[in-house]
């Protein structure tokens, strides 16, 4: 197994191209379920988030871990309600409280909330606080391209990394080509569709799979990497963790990342209907 591949980042960092997603992973079930992801099936980065309402359980896994924290790779975002600046460098603060930890890997702006029209504050909160040494890297999730282009104009500084919306009924591909034309690293969210989808049961992607024996989900695992986008699959089965990183022993053909892209449906298959220009997340 090899899933020490890294993605090198415009801010001279690097990341692990696979992490583990934490939505629905809490309390002591999730804490022992992040330690089988860290210990077992070596996952070394941890997406969290203010809304997981699980960055106390992230730090237990700190705490408990056999892994040195600086092999560790914790990632959290800023929730909706702190985009002022203030409030921002403070909740920046407070999650490292809750976490324990000194300092986050990589820090994310949740959403843009074009409506509120702070994003670009919350940014330059994010400049500043990697600049305090309290973030290593910065990035941003569900920036469209005008909300990328905002913050690059206006603050001089580039995301590393923008968290999508991507799974194969909602590709994002265009704004996946607009992340690399600013050489930001694209991670996938909701990969396999959370479920909600039947992305996992679509038939297509399940006969790619049988020609590698592989499944549904490795084929949609590795339909990413070969394009250059960092996945966060969340499982809290210690089987399907280590499923979701045996994707190192076979390629897609051109051919297949082609079908794979053509199962896309456009705005309506996006999981929930979430698009960044209108959902509102102001907890
Ligand atoms: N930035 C954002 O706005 C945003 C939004 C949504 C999500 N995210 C991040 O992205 C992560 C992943 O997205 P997600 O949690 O929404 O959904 P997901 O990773 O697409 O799907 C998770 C679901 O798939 C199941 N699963 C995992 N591996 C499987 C496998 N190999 N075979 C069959 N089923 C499998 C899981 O069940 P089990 O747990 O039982 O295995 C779980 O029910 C989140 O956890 C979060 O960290 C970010």
């Amino acid at each position: 197994m090899t899933h020490n591949e890294k993605f090198q980042l415009n801010d001279g960092s690097s990341l692990p191209k696979i992490g583990l997603g934490t939505v629905n992973i809490q309390g002591a079930i999730g804490v022992n379920s992040m330690l089988t992801a860290v210990e077992e099936n070596g996952y070394r980065l941890i997406d969290t988030s203010t809304n997981y309402h699980n960055e106390g359980a992230v730090g237990e896994v700190i705490r408990r871990s056999t892994i040195p924290r600086e092999q560790l790779i914790i990632s959290s975002k800023l929730p909706g309600a702190a985009h002022d600046y203030n409030q921002a460098i403070s909740m920046i603060q407070e999650s490292l409280y809750r976490i324990g930890i000194d300092y986050f890997d990589k820090y994310l702006i949740h959403w843009p909330l074009p409506m509120q029209g702070k994003y670009v504050e919350a940014w330059r909160a994010l400049i500043d606080a990697q600049k305090f040494g309290l973030i290593k890297t910065i990035g941003v999730s569900n920036f469209l391209a005008e909300h990328l282009e905002r913050i690059i104009e206006e603050t001089g500084v580039t995301p590393a990394t923008n968290q999508i919306e991507r799974h194969p009924y909602f590709n994002n591909k265009e704004l996946v080509e607009t992340n690399k034309k600013y050489g930001i690293v694209t991670e996938a969210w909701s990969p396999f569709g959370r479920e909600i989808n039947d992305v996992l049961e679509n038939e297509t992607i399940k006969e790619i799979g049988e020609k590698y024996g592989k499944s549904p989900a490795q084929v949609i695992m590795r339909w990413n990497l070969q394009n250059d986008v960092l996945i966060i699959p969340k499982s809290s089965s210690a089987e399907r963790q280590k499923e979701n990183l045996e994707v190192y022993d076979f390629e897609l053909t051109d051919e297949d990342l082609e079908t794979i892209d053509s199962l896309d449906k456009g705005e309506p298959g996006r999981v929930e209907d979430q698009h960044p220009n209108e959902y509102e997340e102001y907890v």
